[in-house]
């Protein structure tokens, strides 16, 4: 790990002295929460927050399921006007109505994009700019596992481009919202298995070796890696970025993947908590007034208690290195990225 001594962002279980930083335990303090000797992600209190976040716009990716319907939910029963990522116009428009109508909120809106193509992402964000000239909160969430390696339309294995590449581009391109909207907060959906990856850059896209673990795992290893160097390289903007681990939730996530992963899931989902009541929990993250200056963290599945990400996440080369190359990917001027 390389500067560790310059960072002015909170990172997890270290104190890092400086003006302006937030530490895990100022943070718990804030919350009211002991840690105790084993702090552990699964355990905390779960009082839902109920700040109201109108006149906030809020985009959501994956939103037409699991963690992003019910995120889309939390966040448009407290007023704010939620933008709908979906890929699928029928099925974003069956779940606009629905939202509407459960929760009485006239201003949710649905932009189109498939997230596995940096095209139809660079698309949907000249759509969105056309109407939203700020950006509150941005859910980077949309996400599949798939037990075969395939490849999108630009030739990326199909999970490295939907579950980070789609994350590190959207993100890039909303920046100047973003800014406008400041204060305003990122959040990024990873997963537990981040701890097993590692960032292959002579096989980014598995074409040499594949299983659907390893590609998973790097995917969202890639998502904090890139959590921790964007907070970094908005420090000061009053735009802060954080990642979440949701930890095992009853969804979509695996349908139709076939073998293993979707017997994981299966099986899995006998013990998952419930979208709608967990998405309570992780929606602290984005509406939380005390957590507004919050940058460069990983929380928990209680959406409060910061947990401990893999050494890995933090190593601040291979997140600089991993920059450069999705800079390339995405399409993206050099000079724009943050
Ligand atoms: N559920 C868990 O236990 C769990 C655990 C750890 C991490 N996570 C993470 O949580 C996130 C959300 O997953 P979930 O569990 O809510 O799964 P889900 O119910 O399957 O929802 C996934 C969402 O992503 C969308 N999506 C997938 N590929 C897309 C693409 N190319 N373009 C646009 N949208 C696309 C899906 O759209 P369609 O409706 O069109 O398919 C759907 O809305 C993922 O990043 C996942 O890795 C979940």
């Amino acid at each position: 790990m390389e500067g560790r001594g310059s960072h002015r962002f909170l990172q997890v279980d270290e104190g890092i002295p400086g003006r302006g930083l937030f530490r895990a335990e100022d943070v718990v303090k804030m919350e009211g929460h002991s840690r105790g000797p084993h702090p552990s992600p699964w355990r905390g209190a779960m009082r839902p927050s109920k700040h109201s976040m109108q006149g906030r716009v809020c985009l959501v990716t994956g939103a037409t399921s699991g963690i992003g319907k019910a995120l889309a939910l939390r966040l448009a029963e407290r007023g704010a006007t939620v933008v709908l990522v979906a890929r699928n116009r029928e099925k974003g428009e069956a779940v606009r109505a629905e939202l509407q109508q459960r929760t009485g909120n006239p201003s949710i809106d649905l932009v189109l994009m498939d997230l596995s193509s940096t095209e139809s992402i660079h698309q949907g964000v000249a759509d969105f700019q056309r109407c939203y000239p700020r950006l509150h909160v941005l859910v980077n969430q949309a996400g599949l596992v798939q037990s075969q390696r395939t490849v999108t339309a630009e030739g990326l294995e199909t999970m490295f481009a939907t579950n980070y590449l789609a994350y590190f581009t959207l993100t890039n391109l909303l920046l100047p919202q973003l800014k406008a909207a400041a204060p305003a907060r990122i959040l990024n959906v990873t997963g537990g298995i981040e701890a097993a990856g590692s960032i292959d850059f002579d096989d980014l896209q598995g074409e040499q070796r594949f299983s659907w673990s390893r590609a998973l795992a790097q995917s969202k290893l890639a998502d904090v890696l890139f959590t921790y160097e964007l907070a970094r390289r908005l420090e000061g903007t009053g735009v802060t970025c954080n990642a979440l681990n949701p930890g095992g939730v009853k969804t979509g996530l695996g349908k139709g993947a076939g073998g293993v992963p979707e017997l994981f899931m299966k099986l899995g989902s006998l013990f998952f908590a419930d979208a709608e009541k967990a998405a309570e929990r992780f929606v602290h993250p984005l509406v939380a007034p005390e957590l507004v200056q919050v940058s460069g963290c990983y929380f928990g599945p209680d959406g409060r208690t910061l947990a401990k990400s893999s050494a890995r996440s933090h190593d601040e080369a291979v997140a600089r290195r991993l920059w450069d190359v999705s800079t390339r990917l995405a399409r993206l001027p050099v000079a724009r990225a943050a």
